[in-house]
C-alpha cells in the first residue's frame, strides 16, 4: 500500500505542532519555490486569504510568461511551508518604449504565523532577488502602512499612472531600484493573468 504523501503545509500539521514560538520562527528559511511545492503554496495562498481566487491567481501566473520559474518565493518552517510571495513580470508603457517591471502579488502567511516578521522577511527577499534580477522598479496594490517600512510610496506622487481607476491612489504603490532610469515615467500595464482572473482594483458591487 502506498504511504499517504505528506502535505507541507500547517493545514497537515497538528494544533501542538502549529503553537508559534519566538525559537521557531528564527529558523524560518526564505527560499525560491520548488516546482514540486505548487499545492502546498496553493493551500497557504488560500489559508492566508481566506479566498481561493487569489491561490488561482497565483497558480495562473506561474504558468504564464509573467510568472517564469524563479519568481515565487516561499517561507519554511520544519518542512512545512507557511509563507509565500509572488512577483511576476508586467509592463510600464514609457514615453520611448515599453519596460519589463514586476509586480507583487500576492503576499500571504498563514494565520498562526502572521506579526512575527515572515511576512517582512519574504518583502524583502523579493526586493533582493528582484535588484539582483536587474528589475528597474516592483509595484503592487496593498496597504501603504504595510509597504512604506520596506521602501515602497505612492506611485502617483513618483508619476507612475496606475493600470484601473478602480486601484485607490494610497493603494497603488511602487518602489524604485538601482536599474530605474529617469526616462522609465508611464502607465503600469498588468499582465493579462491579472484581468482574466479579475485580480485588478476593487469592483463596487452596487455600480
Ligand atoms: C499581510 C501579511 C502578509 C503580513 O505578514 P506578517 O508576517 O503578519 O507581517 P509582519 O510580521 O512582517 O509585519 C507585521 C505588521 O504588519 C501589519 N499588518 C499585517 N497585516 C496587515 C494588513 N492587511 N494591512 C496593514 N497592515 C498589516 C501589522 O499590523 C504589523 O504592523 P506593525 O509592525 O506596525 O504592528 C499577513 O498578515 C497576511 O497574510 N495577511 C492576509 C493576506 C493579506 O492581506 N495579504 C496582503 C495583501 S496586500
Amino acid at each position: 500500500m502506498d504511504t499517504p504523501r505528506k502535505l507541507n503545509t500547517v493545514s497537515g500539521m497538528s494544533s501542538s505542532e502549529v503553537e508559534p514560538s519566538p525559537a521557531r520562527t528564527d529558523i524560518v528559511t526564505i527560499r525560491t519555490q520548488r516546482i514540486d511545492e505548487r499545492a502546498e503554496a496553493r493551500d497557504v495562498i488560500t489559508r492566508s486569504f481566506g479566498r481561493v481566487v487569489v491561490a488561482d491567481l497565483a497558480e495562473a501566473l506561474q504558468d504564464a510568461p509573467a510568472g517564469v520559474d524563479g519568481l515565487s518565493f516561499v517561507a519554511e518552517l520544519g518542512g512545512y511551508l507557511i509563507g509565500h510571495v509572488q512577483l511576476s513580470k508586467s509592463w510600464l508603457d514609457a514615453p520611448k518604449r515599453l519596460v519589463e517591471v514586476l509586480v507583487l502579488s500576492p503576499l500571504g502567511v498563514v494565520p498562526e504565523f502572521q506579526r512575527r516578521g515572515i511576512g517582512g522577511r519574504l518583502v524583502n527577499h523579493a526586493l533582493r532577488q528582484a535588484a539582483r534580477m536587474g528589475a528597474p522598479m516592483i509595484f503592487l496594490e496593498g496597504s501603504p502602512h504595510y509597504y512604506q517600512r520596506f521602501g515602497f510610496e505612492t506611485a502617483s506622487r513618483r508619476g507612475f499612472t496606475a493600470p484601473s481607476v478602480r486601484i485607490p491612489d494610497a493603494a497603488f504603490q511602487v518602489v524604485v531600484l538601482p536599474s530605474h532610469e529617469p526616462w522609465m515615467t508611464g502607465a503600469l500595464v498588468y499582465a493579462e493573468v491579472f484581468w482574466a482572473l479579475d485580480c485588478v482594483g476593487l469592483r463596487d458591487p452596487n455600480a
